[in-house]
């Protein structure tokens, strides 16, 4: 069976070259668990930063043998559980970059691939899809007359939480992005009435065209910068979603916010961790599958063939240079 694993301890983001692909030994079958051929991994942010500087609490993998984390989806080849059984299709939290990987009961979910694509369930189904849910949904309560801002706004949690604020109400959806391909892809396929892309002289002031009473909703993927930037331009009251810290993982010095900005808009804010919501899976695919198989939902994947092609991926997404949900196909 096909592994990648790290070939050194890491000191800065990953590179491509950081990575090696080996064969290990291929797992048993747990009792009470499955045994899952992996069709898709999920690449996600995180596991760049978890890789050289551990993630909440969790510790990089140990180099030559551990295994990358990672989110995957893939078909139960062997099963010991009352769950699932051989040929149903699942997702979990708990795989990583192997062809194969044995998962307990509590470790995955059976997903339902008659409407959707399987690979759905590492994005817009799956965790990035539910961090954008809980955001909007569950803590921000999107409503009529919302006027939402959100940057990263290509990427999966950006992109499916614009999409999904629109389905609650919001009157106005803008995005922020890096990049013509990128804001392209957020009117155009995502359907938000603007993006803004920052890497263009003048940016800034485009939000006041588009927002000319100010926003309501921001859900904040990026950093410091990004934050006081959407605080300036904010109604009295409005609602911020802290999820992501992308302009950040790889800085030496933590991120700092101002705090006046904060009082002065009476703004209530709303830190996100996607483990809290690691409960309702079912309500939040039973609120956006629908959308997803009625087409109003929808994710552009940044996609790669073959195991080998994850570590070249991930030296793409801590560069910011993916457009779409990174995904790697087995
Ligand atoms: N709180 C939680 O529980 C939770 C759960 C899942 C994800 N998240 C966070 O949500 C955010 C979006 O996740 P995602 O999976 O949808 O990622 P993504 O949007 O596919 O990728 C991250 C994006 O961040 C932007 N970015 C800006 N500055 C960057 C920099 N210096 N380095 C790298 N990227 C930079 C890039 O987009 P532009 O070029 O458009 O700026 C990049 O494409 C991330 O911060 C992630 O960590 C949080």
């Amino acid at each position: 069976m096909q592994q990648v694993v790290l070939k050194h301890t890491l000191s800065e983001k990953p590179k491509a070259e950081d990575f090696d692909l080996v064969q290990m030994p291929a797992p048993t079958c747990p009792e009470g668990g499955v045994l899952v051929q992996v069709k898709y991994i999920s690449l996600d942010p995180y596991v760049g930063h978890l890789l050289h500087k551990g993630h909440m609490g969790q510790t990089a993998p140990e180099p030559a043998r551990g295994l990358i984390p990672g989110a995957v989806v893939g078909e139960v080849i062997e099963s010991r559980s009352d769950k699932a059984g051989a040929g149903d299709h699942v997702h979990s939290m708990d795989g990583g970059w192997v062809e194969v990987v044995a998962l307990t009961d509590s470790q995955f979910t059976v997903v339902d691939t008659d409407s959707v694509p399987l690979s759905a369930y590492a994005g817009v189904l799956g965790m990035p899809g539910l961090t954008a849910w809980a955001g909007v949904t569950q803590l921000a309560r999107v409503t009529d007359g919302d006027v939402f801002l959100v940057d990263a706004a290509a990427g999966p949690v950006g992109g499916t939480a614009g999409q999904i604020a629109r389905q609650c109400g919001a009157k106005t959806v803008i995005g922020i992005a890096g990049g013509t391909e990128k804001c392209r892809l957020v009117e155009k396929v995502y359907g938000f009435d603007a993006c803004l892309d920052y890497r263009e002289a003048g940016w800034r002031e485009q939000l006041g065209i588009h927002a000319p009473d100010g926003i309501t909703v921001h859900y904040e993927n990026v950093g410091a910068d990004m934050l006081a930037f959407a605080l300036s331009h904010m109604q009295p009251y409005a609602r911020v979603i802290l999820c992501g810290l992308a302009a950040h993982y790889h800085d030496p010095e933590p991120a700092r916010i101002l705090i006046g900005p904060i009082i002065g808009k009476r703004a209530s804010v709303h830190g996100l961790v996607v483990y809290d919501f690691y409960d309702r899976w079912q309500a939040f695919r039973d609120a956006v599958a629908p959308w997803v198989t009625s087409g109003r939902i929808t994710i552009c994947e940044d996609r790669s063939q073959g195991l080998g092609e994850a570590p070249a991926l991930m030296q793409k997404l801590v560069n910011g240079r993916n457009v779409g949900k990174c995904v790697v196909a087995l």
